[in-house]
Formats: structure tokens, sequence, C-alpha cells
């Protein structure tokens, strides 16, 4: 572990402005910073920074942190890389310690023995045994410029042709093989290489290095394409292939087209479609919505026209949605693919389809009609129904009413009727939810204020800590975020007060404990004067709210004892309820 001394050190040299302006731009605003969130899309800047407090929130998604926090979510890396990458920053080193998983030094090798395989497989292509390749290519109508671009290589037929040449490049095999290139041989001694006899994709992360591989097969043999495993450098569910290339077209459009094979991405790029990401045939992970809502706001699915594309687009589109992106979705014909597509019929037959697509409700209800035979009267029966219950998941009521318009036309009915069965299908799916709720009954407001404000003064004062610590136990505090705070607070001795909340924010082990700290050390507006007044006011509320449920408690236990006819458990219960109260 890097020592703490350490790390305060650093923190204390770094300032968080500076940090933040590297990526986002900022400008002052009272006694804090403001800027467009990196991590969530949105219009009205609510990304706040605090120079004081030195700590970033953002107000729209909850995001939050301080500087450490902050590279670890945009540069998706560990806390120990934070460390060491801020303290780089501010010319303080960190010792290289033992035992940490890979540190930013074994990330470096294998990113360079990455680039040098990188290398190799390009000039792969351009030597005479690449021929067949080279046809290849042009049968496909890939240019050269295009090859280029995407750095595209040529793995050679042998065994161990990489293998030899990063060896001779001086990379250990034991690094090689980490970096997912090739492989130790089950029965005798030696490695084999991975790719071999394949066209080769380089796959960079964000900053445009490669940390994996994509490789075609140029015969018929299994599979299609081979992956890069995951590696230290190389997450298959957080990359997207081409943003490299394409995220500032995508920032600029706000748009992303998202396709699901690499030519399908290369192809429309060469012809001139640039805000373009390919899933590499998967199913989106959260992640990829993520990165994806930091770079735009609506996504055009082009997805292959076949029934599983359709499926594995339903899945992705909740993901996408659930991260404030709008879907819309491109129906493909007159070929299965966009690179079929554009080879067919033209750059222009794709760009209309693109500008043609839907938004996801739209297409989902077509989607609906085109499986039914819409004139008899039981097939429409079933297809009002269907409509109905995609409609009851749209949160605005005029979009509702919009299709209900639409949908009617083709139902022939009305769209009075069509809103009914919504509503009922909303209102059942309300009443639902309300049963969840009264099961989990939630804290009132003001206990949740009175924890937050407790959390607020006590990580910012070691005096408040030590009444904390002295009046409360974790057991009084009620929302999970407060009590995992709570839980780490009320064991730390600390002398100095501004070292606390800092203290606190890089070793609580739950993400939302964090950003609920962070929230909060943001937006305090406590008046110090006060301070002592209303830490004893809100340690009142949450220790009359502690009494008040376990009467709460025992009440219902003696009633329960009543019913069942337990007299004696009841007069104890009674008694206990008693001493509770006076
Ligand atoms: N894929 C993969 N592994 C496979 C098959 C496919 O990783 N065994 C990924 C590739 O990124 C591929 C995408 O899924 O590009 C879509 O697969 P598919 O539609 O089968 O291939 P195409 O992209 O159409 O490939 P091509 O045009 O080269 O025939
Ligand atoms: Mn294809």
């Amino acid at each position: 572990m890097i020592p703490s001394q350490l790390i305060e050190d650093i923190r204390n040299k770094a300032d968080i402005v500076k940090v933040v302006s590297e990526y986002v731009a900022l400008k002052k605003r009272g006694k804090n910073y403001l800027g467009s969130c990196p991590f969530h899309s949105e219009k009205d800047p609510s990304f706040t920074v605090s120079p004081e407090k030195q700590i970033f929130h953002c107000f729209g998604c909850g995001e939050g942190g301080n500087a450490f926090a902050f590279l670890m979510k945009i540069e998706n890396i560990g806390f120990i890389e934070a460390v060491e990458e801020l303290g780089s920053k501010v010319n303080v080193a960190v010792p290289k310690t033992i035992n940490r998983g890979p540190s930013k030094n074994d990330k470096d090798k294998y990113f360079q023995i990455m680039s040098l395989a990188a290398k190799h497989f390009a000039d792969n292509l351009e030597s005479p045994a690449a021929k067949a390749v080279q046809e290849y290519l042009k049968q496909r109508n890939i240019s050269d410029t295009t090859i280029k671009q995407f750095g595209l290589g040529f793995a050679l037929p042998g065994w161990d042709n990489l293998f030899k040449y990063l060896v001779a490049k001086g990379a250990a095999p034991e690094n090689i093989v980490k970096a997912g290139l090739i492989l130790r041989r089950e029965n005798s001694s030696g490695y084999y290489d991975r790719f071999r006899n394949r066209l080769i994709f380089p796959i960079a992360n964000h900053r445009g290095q490669v940390v994996a591989f994509g490789g075609r097969t140029l015969g018929e043999d299994n599979p299609k394409y081979l992956n890069s495993p995951d590696t230290p450098i190389y997450h298959k569910g957080e990359t997207l292939f081409g943003l490299n290339l394409t995220k500032n077209e995508i920032k600029k459009s706000r748009t992303a087209v998202l396709v699901e094979g690499n030519f399908d991405l290369i192809t429309p790029f060469q012809a001139g479609v640039s805000n373009i990401v390919a899933s590499m045939g998967t199913a989106l992970t959260v992640s990829q919505c993520k990165l994806l809502a930091r770079h735009c706001d609506t996504i055009v699915l082009a997805f292959d026209a076949d029934i599983a594309g359709g499926i594995a687009a339903e899945r992705s589109v909740e993901l996408m949605r659930s991260q404030g992106l709008k879907v819309k979705v491109a129906s493909l014909t007159g070929g299965k693919d966009p690179d079929e597509i554009i080879n067919k019929h033209g750059a222009q037959t794709f760009n209309k389809i693109l500008d043609s697509s839907l938004p996801f409700l739209e297409f989902k209800i077509k989607r609906i009609f085109s499986r039914y035979n819409l004139n008899e009267i039981e097939a429409r029966a079933k297809a009002f129904r269907e409509v109905a219950a995609v409609l009851s998941q749209a949160k605005d009521s005029f979009v509702q009413n919009e299709y209900a318009k639409l949908a009617a036309r083709e139902l022939k009915t009305t769209p009075e009727n069509i809103m009914a069965e919504v509503k009922r299908l909303g209102h059942y799916q309300g009443a639902k939810s309300k049963n969840l709720r009264r099961i989990t009954a939630k804290p009132s407001s003001k206990v949740l204020e009175a924890e937050k404000s407790i959390i607020t003064l006590a990580s910012q004062d070691t005096g408040a800590l030590a009444t904390v610590k002295e009046k409360l136990s974790v057991e009084d505090f009620n929302s999970l975020e407060a009590k995992a705070i709570a839980g780490l607070m009320l064991t730390v001795d600390f002398e100095d007060s501004s070292k606390l909340g800092h203290f606190l924010l890089d070793n609580l082990p739950d993400e939302a404990a964090k950003k609920q700290l962070a929230a909060l050390l943001v937006s305090d507006h406590l008046p110090r004067d006060r301070k002592d007044e209303i830490l004893d006011d809100c340690i009142t509320v949450l220790k009359n709210a502690r009494v008040m449920a376990k009467i709460e408690d025992i009440k219902q236990k003696i009633k329960a004892a009543e019913a069942a006819g337990e007299s004696q458990k009841a007069a104890e219960l009674l008694s206990a309820l008693k001493s509770e109260i006076s």
C-alpha cells in the first residue's frame, strides 16, 4: 500500500480545479466552479467543483468525490493508479510497492507490447505473404487510407511469428501471455500465437492506445472473428470499437450510430459516416452505455436486420434508455448489415436509412403491427394490448397520446380506447409499486435530513466528530449510505479536521456512500456559528427516531402476542414498553 502520508502530500499539493480543467471547461460561479458533467449528458451545467473543499459533485447525476475519485472515474483506473497519476502531475514520486495488482508500470509494459504487435501486424500486411489479404481487402472495397487509419494488419500463418518478434524486441514471455497475444503450449514447453493467418483489427482505448485485437479468418474456419481476451489493459465490456477515431464527431453531432460488426464500422466510416461505433457483436453493457452517454444524447441503432439483431437491440435499448440516452432504430433493408448495404447500394442509401430511423417506441409499435394480420379482429385485439403495454412504459403523457393516435388508425379503434387500456395498465403497475413502498417503511425526511447534517458537520470537524462518537452509534443512522459513512467515521481517530473528509472519501468501501458524502460536502451551507446547536438538535432527532421505532416494534409484537393468546408474553412486552417510554 502507498503510505497515507504520501497520499496526504499529493492531495495537499494538487488542486482539483486544475485536475478537472484538463477534461472539463469550468467557469467560476460564486465560490465554486461550474461545467458540463463528463459523466452524463446534460444541457444545463450542474457539475460543480469546490476549490475550498477540493471536491466535485454533479447535481445532475450524483457523481462526486475528490481529485483521486475524479481521475479514477474519468480515466477508468484504480485508486493506486490515480494516486500515481496525480503524484506525477504534482511532482511527487510514488515508490513502486509490491502486491497491488497491475501498476501503471506493468500496464505500460502491456501497452508497449500491444503497440509493437500492432506494428508487426501492419508491416506483415505489406509483405508478399499478405497477397491474399490485400486481395480480400480490395474485394471488400477497403482503401489504403482506411487501412492506415485503422492500422489494419495481418497475422502470418505460422505458429509463433509474433512471439519471436516480440521476444526479439525484449518482451518477457509472461508479459506477452498477460497481454493476451500468446498461449502456453499444453503438452510441451513453449508458447504459440493466439492470432494466426487472420486479418487483424487493432482495438484502441479512448486515448488511441491499442489494447486488444480482433482477427477475422480469411477462409471459412471458426470462429469467424477471434478477439483478445480481457487483460489488465482491456475490458471488452467497457470498450467500443472505433470510438477513439469517432468520438469528436459523436460529441459534435450529439449522436452516435451504433453497429455490430467491425466492417460495419469501417465501411460506413470510409463512406463518410464519421459518428459511428461498433459493439463487436455482443449486447451492450452498462459501462458501454455510460461511455456513450458521456459523448452524446441520441443513439441510432443500425444492427443487423436478422432476428437476433432485433432481440439484442431490445435488451441494449433498455440499458441505453436507463442512462438517459434517446434511442432511434434504423430498419436495414437491401442488405443484411451496414457494410453490405453500402457495398451493394452506396453510401447514399445507407444515409437515407439512417435519416429515416424511428424513435424506439414507434419502432416497437410498428414491429407489433408487422407481426399481426390487422384485417382480423382477434389479431387486432392482441396487437391492441401489446401496443398499450408498450405505451404504458412511456413516461410522458403527451408522447403516449400522440402514439395512441398513430396506433388507433392501424387498429381501427379510437385513441381514447387505447389510452384507457394504457391507464388501466398504469394503475396496475402503480398499485404494485405502492404496495412495495408500504412494506419497506421509510424513515421520515426529517430524520434523513438530520443524519445528513450530522455527517456534514462531523466529517469536517474533529470536535463535532467526538460529540457524535460519544452520543450515537451506527445503528442510529438510517439510510444505507449514512450507515456506511458512520460505520467508518465512528471508528477513525483524527486530529486534523481538514483531512477527515478526504480520508473518508478515499476509504469508504461503498460507491453510493462516497457520492453521498461528496454531495453533502459540496452543498454544505450549514452556518458555522450555530453548528453545536444544530448538531445537538440533529442528534436528538436521530435518538428519538430510534426510540420511536423500538416502541413501534414492541407495540406490533404485543398485538401479535395478544392475537395468539400468549398473555404471558404480552405482559413481558408491555413492561419492556414501559421501561422504554420512561
Ligand atoms: N463477432 C465476434 N466473434 C465471432 C463472431 C462475430 O467477435 N465469432 C463480432 C465481430 O465484431 C463481428 C460482429 O460480431 O464483426 C458481427 O458478427 P457477424 O454479423 O457474424 O459478422 P460481420 O460483421 O458481418 O462480419 P463480416 O462482414 O466480416 O462477414
Ligand atoms: Mn458483414
